[in-house]
């Protein structure tokens, strides 16, 4: 709802009225329809102010009611009439004004901010375009190039930055709605032409075409196959080119295109998603997330190494105070030298002072008798990690937390060493630790529902998205990953090129295929990990039809590439060639061609031609497969779990809503018919096999995701 009060001295206040952030449902805009027009019938009002309650302006359009019939009065020409008022209205904003909230606060004629706002039109990433005037209004606010920017990202800006651009007129430190009242009060009697937004000429940059070009090569890098951002430039574009009625007419055309589309879906889908996992519950639908966690004052983190960093630069950006342990001197100056640095350029970005004071470093693990918790990030080594965690049961207080960022080590083994199990878990960061979002927090088995809390609203405060999952190799997104590579590997064997792979991969929305993200991060990561799992080694002798290892098939393509020095950019080759060490450019390696030749002819295999959706098919419903064990298993509580796992972790293309969701909208029966085909095929390849699971969620009709609990009767939950 929407309360309306009148203030002495000829001022109106709407407050808008829907917990917890004034979403704009229809109940909210029925409401501003009939204040705003007894504020322009009552002839003692003069000017109207219009602000949210409990310090937050508006969410925007209430994103629940997407999926209904529409109800209620239309957002358009709601924001028309309060623009057209000839009694000058003032947005008083505090917290939030995003989407519909911030175009209904430019449909007003003034502006103010509190000091904390934040601003922004999200719709792009619902999948949707700012369809409330919004690519039509901010245009001709803050100039063609600042609107482009903030319509195609979805990004925030602080209320400091939209005064610069010109988004708000004012702002202020004090309360916003009283500021505001008091402005009004001043400004009362006004004519509100000049301030209607609508009527001001649009500013258009002579290199308009250029400037759009460049917009949408950026979205195609970044959000390769999103159709939304293309229709937000195509909508400012119209701002540029049209008269504004004429360019609402176009906003409401994209905007009737998007908003039935499966990507609109997909991606409102993992906002209630991204929302739903920090509410973590187990597999059995046992809610833990009532349980308090435990104040966490200060951190250790062992190792600084790339991943030790980067935890390290999230603690203290969230202001925890932490205490970084190397095993040398050596290794600490350098570990000191990269935090500073990495600290020092988040700094600059923000135009703030580096937080230095709140790390320290040290080699002696005996420093860490005060501390709340500990982050361990050594080599994934477990007799090693044993070592430090044998060490951290007796040198750390009894109640501190003990957690590991193995990638997929067995954390029950790492927590039976110490006295404590009840406080071992795993917190899985992902690199770049400072960046990706993702935290997989990892349960062990004796793990108390206080640690995984602790561990859990850490996360949170860190700004990332924590997931809990069970214990098993690789946890859930390295061991979905495993299937997805192998098949690449297998495919390169059958005759397909990495180049083709890649590209079949990227055209589907990631960023990069699997092999040129390879040679990014190295071939020795995996080959490291194969060889610790005793994956490695000779193959059957020369001549052998099948390559196989315990009875499945393997390829050893990628461990002899890493046996000939070939481990990605860092070495100048690896799935590629590089103009040098380090270098960037990827080039076919006609080396790699005549290696796989010979590779083929020694095993028997028949090189043939392979297109892109077989490759496509192969590697997503290899992985989606092996997510359906992971529900099967109880390993992730829901497929919401690991859809946020790999949006938030591997750059899974969010217009697909991630691998469960895609498979969902795919159609099960498909994904079945699929995995059937290609495992008949390639009998002597594990992971193609279809998981139970999906054969019994296809035989009770493929029902709807959030449906897929029912069905899973787990035999063994790990949570
Ligand atoms: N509609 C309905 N519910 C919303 C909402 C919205 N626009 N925005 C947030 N919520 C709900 C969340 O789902 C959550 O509900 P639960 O407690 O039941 O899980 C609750 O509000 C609190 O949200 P957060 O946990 O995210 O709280 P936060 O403080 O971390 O963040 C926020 C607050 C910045 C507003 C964040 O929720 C957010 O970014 N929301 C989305 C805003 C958005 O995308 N608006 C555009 C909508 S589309 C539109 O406006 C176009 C149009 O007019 C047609
Ligand atoms: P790294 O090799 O870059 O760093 C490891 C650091 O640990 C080195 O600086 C080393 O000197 C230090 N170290 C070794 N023994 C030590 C000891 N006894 N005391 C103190 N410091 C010690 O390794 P990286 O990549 O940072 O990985 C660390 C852990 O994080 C591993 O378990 C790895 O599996 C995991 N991980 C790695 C990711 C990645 O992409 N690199 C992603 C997610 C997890």
């Amino acid at each position: 709802m929407a309360v309306y009060t009148r203030i002495p001295g000829s001022v109106a206040v709407i407050t808008l009225k829907n917990p917890p952030v004034n979403a704009l449902s229809s109940t909210v805009r029925q409401a501003i329809v009939q204040s705003v027009s007894r504020a322009g019938t009552d002839p003692d009002v003069k000017a109207v102010v219009i602000c949210g309650e409990n310090g937050k302006f508006c969410a925007g359009a209430d994103i629940r009611e997407f999926s209904g019939p529409f109800r209620g009065p239309a957002l358009v020409p709601l924001i028309d009439d309060i623009e057209a008022s000839e009694k000058p209205v003032v947005a008083a904003i505090e917290g939030v004004a995003l989407g519909g909230g911030l175009e209904l606060a430019l449909g007003c004629h003034y502006r103010i901010a509190h000091i904390k706002a934040r601003l922004g039109l999200p719709e792009v990433t619902l999948g949707l375009l700012p369809a409330a005037g919004g690519t039509q209004r901010l245009p001709r606010l803050a100039g063609i190039p600042a609107a482009l920017d903030l319509i195609t990202t979805g990004r925030h800006v602080s209320a400091q930055e939209a005064l610069k651009l010109g988004i708000v007129d004012q702002v202020t430190d004090g309360n916003a709605r009283d500021v505001a009242v008091e402005f009004a009060r001043k400004i009362a009697g006004q004519p509100t032409g000049p301030r209607r937004v609508s009527s001001l000429p649009i500013q258009c940059p002579a290199n308009l075409d250029s400037l759009l070009e460049q917009t949408l090569v950026r979205i195609r890098q970044r959000a390769r196959g999103a159709i939304a951002p293309v229709a937000c430039v195509q909508a400012v574009r119209a701002a540029s080119t049209l008269p504004f009625a004429q360019g609402m007419q176009r906003e409401q055309e994209l905007m009737a295109a998007l908003f039935t589309s499966g990507q609109a879906r997909a991606l409102q889908y993992l906002h209630f998603a991204q929302r739903a996992v920090g509410k973590w519950s187990t597999p059995s639908g046992a809610r833990w997330d009532n349980t308090k966690p435990r104040p966490v004052r200060k951190v250790a983190v062992i190792g600084l190494g790339t991943m030790g960093r980067g935890i390290t630069v999230c603690l203290v950006r969230a202001g925890i105070p932490v205490i970084a342990v190397e095993m040398e001197e050596k290794q600490l100056e350098e570990g000191r030298r990269a935090v500073h640095g990495m600290l020092d350029r988040d700094a600059q970005r923000h135009g703030a002072d580096p937080n230095l004071s709140l790390a320290s470093f040290t080699i002696n693990l005996r420093d860490l008798g005060d501390v709340d918790l500990v982050i361990e990030a050594v080599f994934e080594d477990m007799a090693l990690k044993k070592k430090i965690f044998r060490e951290l049961s007796s040198v750390c207080r009894p109640d501190a937390l003990l957690c590991t960022n193995t990638s997929g080590l067995d954390v029950d083994e790492i927590a039976s060493v110490t006295r404590r199990p009840d406080l071992v878990l795993g917190m899985h960061f992902f690199a770049p630790a400072h960046m990706m979002k993702l935290l997989e927090v990892v349960h062990g088995l004796h793990t108390s529902p206080v640690a995984v809390a602790t561990a859990m609203d850490l996360g949170k405060k860190l700004e990332k998205v924590g997931v809990l999952v069970g214990n098993c190799p690789g946890f859930v997104g390295n061991r979905m990953l495993m299937p997805y590579t192998e098949q690449a590997y297998f495919l390169l064997e059958e005759g397909a090129r990495p180049e083709e792979v890649d590209q079949a991969l990227e055209e589907f929305g990631f960023a990069m295929g699997v092999f040129r993200m390879g040679d990014l991060s190295g071939l020795d990561v995996g080959w490291k990990i194969r060889m610790g799992l005793g994956l490695t080694g000779p193959t059957l002798p020369a001549g052998t039809p099948v390559r196989s290892r315990g009875g499945h098939r393997y390829s050893a393509v990628p461990d002899i590439l890493c046996e000939k020095g070939r481990m990605g950019q860092k070495a100048g080759r690896g799935w590629y060639l590089y103009e040098k060490q380090g270098g960037r450019v990827a080039r076919p390696d006609p080396w790699l061609q005549s290696f796989l030749e010979e590779y083929r002819s020694l095993h028997g295999i028949q090189a043939r031609h392979i297109d892109p959706q077989e490759i496509l098919e192969r590697c997503l419903y290899s992985l989606i497969n092996e997510g359906f064990h992971i529900l099967e298993e109880g390993i992730a509580a829901a497929p919401q779990d690991i859809d946020a796992i790999y949006v938030f972790g591997y750059s899974w293309p969010r217009h697909t809503g991630g691998p469960m969701f895609y498979a969902s909208m795919v159609g099960l029966p498909r994904v079945l018919d699929k995995l059937e085909h290609y495992h008949q095929a390639h009998p002597d390849i594990p992971r193609l096999e279809p998981s139970s699971l999906l054969r019994r969620l296809v035989a009770s009709g493929s029902p709807p995701l959030q449906q897929w609990r029912d069905v899973i009767k787990k035999h063994r939950s790990h949570l």
